[in-house]
């Protein structure tokens, strides 16, 4: 079948690949859909599938000429450097992570593995790699690792947004890791001449998050009548971003940034824990009006607070707006609407995801968290 036949642009069809790794994670896997929608080019998945990786995220994309999959680990170094040889990519995006604080408390090992070791794998790959090329193939190429504003620390009140010029001053050990995986893709750029960009984004919401974190998490229990745990008392300050939106800044990044730069990505919506489950909940009391759990705020249940917990995140997202003119679409109010909409819509793919294993994380994380009164936090 030709291309045109196909469906699929000439350019599409003829441009060099990118690796992504960690698509079939939550925002690998809507950046995924969202760069094949986009016709930009075929794109080679590099995924453990871990718990935290699902197929069924790209179930629409897995006939699509333009996308190949491939099961395996970022820190297997024979591997990743046969992907290179195989597609000569024009670019790796770096998503695939450990990437939640409460498991990195609970077992920091796997994060050190694959988000430093992992880094550190696609990097030597990639220089390797790209000491090969030359002419246009050796300009165009570029390396963007996704990373977070935890790596930041935490914020007072009053302190400005997160710039890229903020210390780095991580506190978890997932932080920890990002930081130091960040730190290598720095040394990288200085060193050996990567074309590598850095991109810290704050918290992401929307389709295919994973019902371990904040906002899945309270969705899915809500519709179930299970308690909500806030940990400690619900003041904590996120700055939200609707995925789409990031997988957006990720692609003007990837065309538009200068090598060697970093770019901090946020939506300018500081909101406290408690205030985003009480607004999950009305839109759960109007969406779901013969809920019989209604009103959902009443499974509102204050818990141990987690071990370290940053307070504030916030981020000033001035120079990616200003330099490569991104510009988040969504507000808070429409970006969670329409997650929780997807999540409604979406029973079977919250069932398939939270079988098992996800049962015994939750006993784990949330078995030695008793309920804490109100009054007494
Ligand atoms: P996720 O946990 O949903 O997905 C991670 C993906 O990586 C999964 O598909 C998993 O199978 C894969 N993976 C894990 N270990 C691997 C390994 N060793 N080899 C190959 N694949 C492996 O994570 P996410 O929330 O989609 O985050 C993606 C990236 O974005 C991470 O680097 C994270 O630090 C960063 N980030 C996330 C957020 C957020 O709010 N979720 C915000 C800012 C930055
Ligand atoms: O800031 C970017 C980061 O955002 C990413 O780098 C991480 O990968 C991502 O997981 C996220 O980290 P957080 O720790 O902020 O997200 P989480 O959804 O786990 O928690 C959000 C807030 O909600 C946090 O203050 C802890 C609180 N929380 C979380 C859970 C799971 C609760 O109160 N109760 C809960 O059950």
């Amino acid at each position: 079948m030709d291309a045109v036949k196909a469906g699929i642009s000439q350019t599409a069809a003829t441009a060099a690949p990118v690796i992504v790794t960690g698509g079939a994670g939550f925002i690998g896997s809507n950046f995924v859909l969202e760069w094949l929608a986009a016709g930009k080019g075929p794109v080679i998945n590099l995924d453990k599938l871990t718990y935290a990786g699902n197929p069924e995220n790209l179930a629409s994309v897995a006939n699509d000429p333009n996308y190949t999959f491939v099961h395996g680990d970022i820190c297997d170094g024979e591997l990743v450097a046969k992907i290179f040889a195989d597609h000569k990519p024009r670019a790796i995006l770096h998503f695939a992570a450990e990437s939640h604080v409460d498991r990195s408390i609970l077992g920091p090992e796997a994060f050190l593995k694959t988000n430093i070791d992992g880094t550190f794998a696609l990097l030597k790959a990639a220089r390797a790699y790209y000491d090969t090329l030359a002419g246009e193939e050796k300009e165009r190429f570029r390396f963007l690792h996704v990373s977070t504003d935890e790596v930041y620390g935490t914020l007072e009140p009053e302190d400005p947004a997160f710039h890229e010029n903020t210390p780095y001053a991580p506190n978890s050990p997932y932080a920890a890791s990002k930081a130091a995986s960040d730190h290598l893709v720095r040394a990288w750029v200085h060193t050996y001449g990567l074309p590598a960009m850095i991109t810290n984004c704050s918290n992401n919401y929307g389709p295919h998050h994973f019902p371990e974190k904040l906002i899945p998490l309270m969705i899915s229990n809500a519709q179930k009548g299970k308690p909500l745990p806030v940990y400690g008392d619900g003041q904590q300050v996120r700055d939200w971003l609707y995925v789409v939106d990031h997988c957006k800044a990720i692609m003007t990044v990837l065309e538009k940034g200068k090598p060697g730069e970093t770019y901090n990505v946020g939506g300018g919506n500081q909101r406290t824990n408690l205030d985003v489950v009480n607004t999950l909940c009305a839109l759960l009391d109007e969406l779901v009006p013969d809920s019989p759990y209604k009103p959902h705020a009443q499974l509102i249940t204050y818990v141990a607070d987690r071990p370290g917990h940053d307070r504030r995140y916030a981020i000033d997202a001035r120079k990616l707006e200003g330099e490569l003119g991104w510009r988040a679409q969504e507000s808070f109010e429409t970006g969670l609407r329409k997650t929780v909409e997807w999540y409604l819509a979406n029973k079977e793919w919250v069932e398939h995801v939270t079988s098992g294993a996800y049962q015994q994380w939750m006993d784990k994380n949330y078995g030695s968290r008793e309920a804490v009164a109100e009054g007494t936090r």
